[in-house]
């Protein structure tokens, strides 16, 4: 590909494997997975095809929002091992090919980090201003930020980004209020001092061997930020500084408005279940398309990701996530396996960087009244244990049942790896298959021309072209239980070799296409 773009090149090819570590796998039998267990399912990865995996937070934290409130940067969870075994996770995987994302929680610390400490008490100190605080404790203002009252010795209040255990660090005020001076603007001091940190801490680990970054809540830094221009322009600077030193770093932000995120200066972003609108009509709603009885078509999405996708065009690219730890997976709401191939046929021919969250390729189950844990609620239920195998804990951890992080799939018939790698007809493999086409194929990678074709308000069917230079795929799409006809006007070809599919035929008819498709459907064809 000679395209020229604003991104690391290699993102054009890349298929993603998000890992919630805990949940992975199992080495040392204490219940929690860890990061020898990630390497020792890197062969699995490669077998699959994933060529980049995203970590969740795995640093020292009081794993009160799992992870995402770490009380040190620079240190490994003990609880997934030691920093030299993230290192050699670094070097295990780009021996076979596979690039290293950890998760930065970049707007806010725990409540344990000993900065957050230090900025509690009440004598000024060097970590005063790396939260934001409003005076006082009891008569404080009360702007409209989540504001923490009585938790310090100091006589003020802070600023909670998340859960009130996460107090947002201070990158200043897009606009300070005059009358209100506790708002700093962004090169107050303080907000300097955030920044740099931000940047010690990511030099860090990229010169251990990681390849990037999924950035927590990147929109989140500048507080009162109209149309996050500060926002922006802070996440500029940052990583306009950091591809001086490491040029071919992944910045992937969880954003939801890749128009913003990629001007500035991110490689990607999503569209998911917050920000610009789409995403729960493909896959969550109750009438969204991917649901056989749901009555949904394609339109809602299409339109919010066209509009996405025109404003970034060459200067980033849009992840649609299998799923991911905050949000219920695919397999939920008595969708089967054939219902996950149809999805994974469109995840997987999609321009784009496709994002498949661990488990999603056997089709694991959202398991819904999970009780909570580490912050969890209802998105507990998506962080369950991986299923390898028949055997004790489905092949998880040989710890007791009681000492898993989380209980598994109850199901008899819970699908496995193991399972499914012995069955070609298996979703694995269906999965397994996309990426081998997709990799071999540039029309379907990130930057393939999409050509959607026409979809009226009542179809519950889509069809599209992707296209390289000659190279031509036509992908149709039935979600649906009913079958349905699709006619493509005005395209001629002698040629439409299935490559991939189940109950769709397409033929040649004078001018056009014609393409049957029987109910819960797909089928990718080479023109
Ligand atoms: C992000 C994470 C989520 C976490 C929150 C606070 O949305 O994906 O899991 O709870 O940020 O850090
Ligand atoms: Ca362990």
């Amino acid at each position: 590909m000679n395209t020229k773009t604003d991104y690391p090149p290699w993102l054009n090819q890349a298929v993603f494997y998000q890992i919630y570590p805990q949940s992975f796998y199992d080495t040392n039998g204490d219940g929690i997975g860890d990061i020898p267990g990630i390497i020792q399912k890197l062969d699995y990865l490669q077998w699959l095809g994933i060529n980049a995996v995203w970590v969740n937070p795995c640093f020292v934290s009081p794993f009160q929002d799992a992870g995402y409130d770490v009380a040190d940067y620079y240190r490994i969870a003990p609880r997934y091992g030691t920093n030299r075994d993230l290192y050699r996770l670094c070097r295990e995987a780009h021996k076979r090919g596979i690039k290293v994302c950890l998760d930065l929680v970049a707007g806010h610390t725990s409540i344990e980090h000993p900065w957050f400490k230090a900025s509690c008490r009440s004598s000024r100190n060097k970590y005063s201003d790396r939260y934001i605080w409003a005076s006082s404790a009891v008569w404080g203002a009360n702007p409209p930020l989540p504001m923490i009252r009585g938790y310090a010795e100091r006589d003020a209040n802070y600023v909670a980004n998340f859960f009130y255990f996460q107090p947002a660090l201070n990158y200043g005020f897009a606009r300070p209020a005059a009358e209100q001076p506790w708002q700093q603007p962004v090169d107050a001091p303080g907000p300097l001092e955030s920044r740099k940190e931000l940047n010690k801490i990511m030099n860090y680990w990229l010169s251990h061997g990681v390849d990037g970054f999924r950035v927590d809540m990147a929109f989140s830094l500048v507080k009162l930020d109209p149309g996050r221009k500060e926002t922006i322009k802070l996440w500029r600077e940052i990583i306009q500084e950091l591809r001086t030193f490491y040029p071919g770093t992944i910045m992937i932000a969880e954003w939801g408005n890749p128009e913003e995120s990629i001007t500035a200066g991110f490689d990607l972003d999503f569209m998911f279940h917050v920000g610009v609108p789409g995403y729960a009509d493909l896959l969550l709603n109750e009438k969204c398309f991917f649901r056989r009885h749901g009555g949904g078509n394609i339109m809602g999405f299409l339109e919010s990701y066209l509009e996405q996708a025109s404003k970034t065009q060459g200067k980033g690219l849009i992840s649609i996530p299998s799923a991911n730890h905050d949000i219920k997976r695919p397999s939920s709401d008595g969708r089967t396996a054939s219902d996950l191939k149809v999805i994974f046929t469109f995840l997987l021919t999609w321009p784009g960087v496709p994002f498949i969250y661990y488990g999603d390729e056997i089709g694991m189950r959202y398991i819904p009244g999970m009780p909570s844990k580490e912050g969890g609620y209802t998105r507990t239920g998506a962080r369950t244990p991986m299923q390898w195998d028949d055997g004790q804990n489905a092949g998880f951890s040989i710890a007791g049942k009681d000492r898993l992080y989380l209980p598994l799939d109850p199901r008899q018939n819970r699908p496995t790896v193991k399972k499914q790698a012995g069955d070609t007809g298996s979703l694995l493999h269906h999965v397994r298959k996309l990426i081998a086409l997709r990799k071999n194929s540039p029309a379907l990678q990130a930057v393939g021309a999409l050509i959607p074709l026409q979809v009226k308000n009542n179809d519950r069917h889509f069809a599209y072209l992707r296209q390289s230079g000659s190279e031509r795929f036509l992908i149709a799409l039935n979600p649906s239980a009913d079958p349905s006809q699709v006619r493509i006007k005005g395209i001629k070809t002698d040629k439409l070799a299935p490559q991939i599919s189940h109950g769709a035929r397409a033929y040649a008819e004078g001018d056009d296409i014609q393409i049957d498709m029987d109910g819960v459907s797909y089928g990718i064809f080479k023109l």
